[in-house]
């Protein structure tokens, strides 16, 4: 299975902050906000991932990440021009991920929750048609909005609706079958001039290929494209750290965690990032768990 991150877009509701880096970049209070989008593929144990980022923010992004080989996962890179529309992802992204069958995920997502291993490993199994993440949100208006039956299987979906007939966003994670590149290629700009996501899924609904996955009220789900959910999403997890010690979206950790490197090498990727907390936290683990 194959992974995409969308790290492009030109940032411009967080200027003048990402008037010098990209939104992606920017600190979710002790980490880059990439990784956790890309926590989120390592958890589903998929190693082949695609970064898709801007060309001006390309060498920052290919430069925190490299190629992924010190995590023990294979990291390849392609510029978006423009953000032309988040299945734009798939068209850039065709070579990639071929006929295969993958996941995407916004860049600036953060999902945190108990049992969302378990939830991404059902949709990694499923071999037919498409799985969305459902999250319940006070301002539907700004997202993908979906509509329900009484047993919880999707039955609409509309982008951004002005007059929403549920609470219930389309979270920015989605896993495809190996129809989706066909399907990216056959759209065509919405009235706001962008390829959207959501078209995709209604095709999908329409050939009654969806699984809605609902993500409780118990699991946190944040994206951080204002001030004001920047500032969330760094308190959200910075609680977390102080009252449990632990650390989300260490990707250290879950590369440990997955078998992916060896106990030494994580020490040795937490001695590299010398005395800082988060690289105590990554020999720490390095140690308990070897
Ligand atoms: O976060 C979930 C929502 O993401 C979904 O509910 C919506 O269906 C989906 O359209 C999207 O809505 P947003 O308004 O958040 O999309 P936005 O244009 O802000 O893009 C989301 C991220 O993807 C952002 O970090 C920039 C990146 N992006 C976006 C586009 C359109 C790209 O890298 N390239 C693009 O062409």
């Amino acid at each position: 299975m194959k992974g995409i991150i969308l790290a492009g877009g030109t940032g411009s509701r967080l200027m003048p902050i990402t008037a010098g880096t990209t939104k992606q970049l920017l600190p979710i209070y002790d980490k880059p906000m990439i990784y956790y989008p890309l926590s989120v593929l390592m958890l589903a144990g998929i190693r082949d991932i695609l970064v898709i980022a801007a060309p001006e923010s390309m060498p920052a992004v290919q430069g925190l990440l490299g190629d992924g080989s010190r995590i023990g996962i294979n990291l390849s890179y392609a510029e978006q021009p423009e953000p032309r529309g988040i299945p734009d992802a798939y068209v850039i992204g065709a070579r990639h991920v071929g006929a295969e069958r993958s996941a995407l995920v916004l860049g600036d997502n953060l999902f945190h929750g108990a049992g969302f291993q378990d939830l991404l490993r059902e949709a990694r199994e499923k071999d037919n048609g498409c799985t969305l993440f459902g999250y319940p949100v006070a301002d539907p208006e700004r997202y993908a909005v979906g509509e329900t039956d009484r047993e919880g299987n999707l039955t609409g979906i509309e982008e951004k609706p002005a007059r929403p007939r549920s609470h219930n966003a389309i979270t920015g994670l989605y896993f495809y079958d190996g129809d989706v590149v066909e399907m990216a290629r056959s759209l065509r700009p919405s009235a706001r001039g962008e390829l959207e996501i959501t078209d995709i899924n209604r095709m999908y609904l329409e050939q009654r290929r969806v699984s809605l996955v609902q993500l409780g009220r118990g699991f946190t789900w944040l994206d951080a494209g204002t001030f004001r959910s920047l500032l969330d999403a760094s308190q959200y997890v910075q609680v977390l750290v102080d009252r449990q010690g632990v650390r989300v979206a260490c990707i250290e950790e879950i590369a440990l965690r997955m078998g992916f490197i060896s106990g030494a090498d994580c020490h040795e990727l937490g001695l590299a990032m010398g005395n800082s907390d988060y690289g105590r936290y990554v020999r720490e683990v390095a140690l308990a768990l070897s």
